[in-house]
């Protein structure tokens, strides 16, 4: 007897539409409410948004950020002063700019403690968060090291390679640190930016030298590739680390 249903007609709370609500005839009280159709696009909503945010997760999980650089946003960056402020707009711009398919690449260059990596993790969250982009952010030391090390230990470097070279936005943190690369390290910086340059893929340089300075040292090949279509943000005033009042 329990199994057995009952129809009856109701108006659909979703859409209105009257159609055959079902209940099993000892529950009658538990009528359903909405139209197959509702239900369906419902669940399908669910769905998406489930997805939504398990891609958003994967993606910022790729970015492998410190748990300091976690906590660096556009709101936190402190733009009470005018300088600080300039390059806030010139970063937030870009951001912008690169929703709207924009594919210019950004130099960040200037004095240490001033924002640069703040501003740079900032922009790798807004983008993993407000697009569906893959975006990867790297110190640039540590990502030589990494893949010297994968060749050493024979292991694929294919992999890393690829996911640097076709990103849809890649972060390079700390160039130009080395002062005299290797020139396996030149060709390896070579291969990656020429590819992004090939395939229209925008990279965001952050680096103390100034510009010119690292235009004059680094790979001629890489920095006519950077600077061809090019926002640059200059960061040169005191170091925000070192300031007795914040
Ligand atoms: N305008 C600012 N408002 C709030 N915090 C700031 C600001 N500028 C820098 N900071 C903070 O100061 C610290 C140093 O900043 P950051 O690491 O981004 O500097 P940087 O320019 O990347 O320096 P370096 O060239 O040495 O790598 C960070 O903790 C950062 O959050
Ligand atoms: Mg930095
Ligand atoms: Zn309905």
């Amino acid at each position: 007897m329990s199994n057995i249903l009952i129809t009856r007609k109701e108006n659909c709370i979703k859409c209105g539409s009257v159609f055959q609500a079902k209940a099993l005839f000892n529950d009658k009280e538990k009528f359903e409410e909405m139209c197959v159709t509702c239900v369906a696009r419902d669940r399908l909503r669910n769905d998406q948004e489930r997805a939504k945010i398990a891609s958003t997760k994967r993606r910022m999980d790729m970015l492998k950020l410190t748990p300091r650089q976690q906590g660096h946003t556009f709101d936190n960056y402190n733009i009470r002063e005018q300088q600080p402020s300039k390059c806030c707009s010139i970063v937030r711009n870009f951001l912008a700019d690169f929703k709207n398919g924009n594919k210019d690449n950004l130099v960040l260059y200037g004095t240490t403690g001033t924002g640069k990596t703040h501003l740079g993790t900032a922009l790798a969250k807004s983008v993993v968060n407000d697009t569906n982009s893959i975006v990867l952010f790297r110190e640039f030391t540590a990502l030589m090291q990494e893949i010297k090390t994968a060749w050493a230990e024979r292991a694929s470097t294919h992999y890393l390679m690829k996911s640097l070279k076709e990103c849809d936005l890649l972060v390079f943190d700390e160039v130009g640190t080395n002062k005299n690369p290797h020139i396996w390290d030149k060709n390896i910086f070579f291969e990656i930016i020429n590819h992004r340059y090939e395939h229209y893929l925008p990279t965001v340089l952050l680096m103390n030298d100034d510009i010119d300075a690292w235009a004059e040292r680094e790979d001629p090949r890489v920095v006519d590739r950077i600077l061809e279509n090019v926002k640059l943000a200059a960061f040169n005033f005191q170091s925000y680390r070192r300031r007795s009042e914040r």
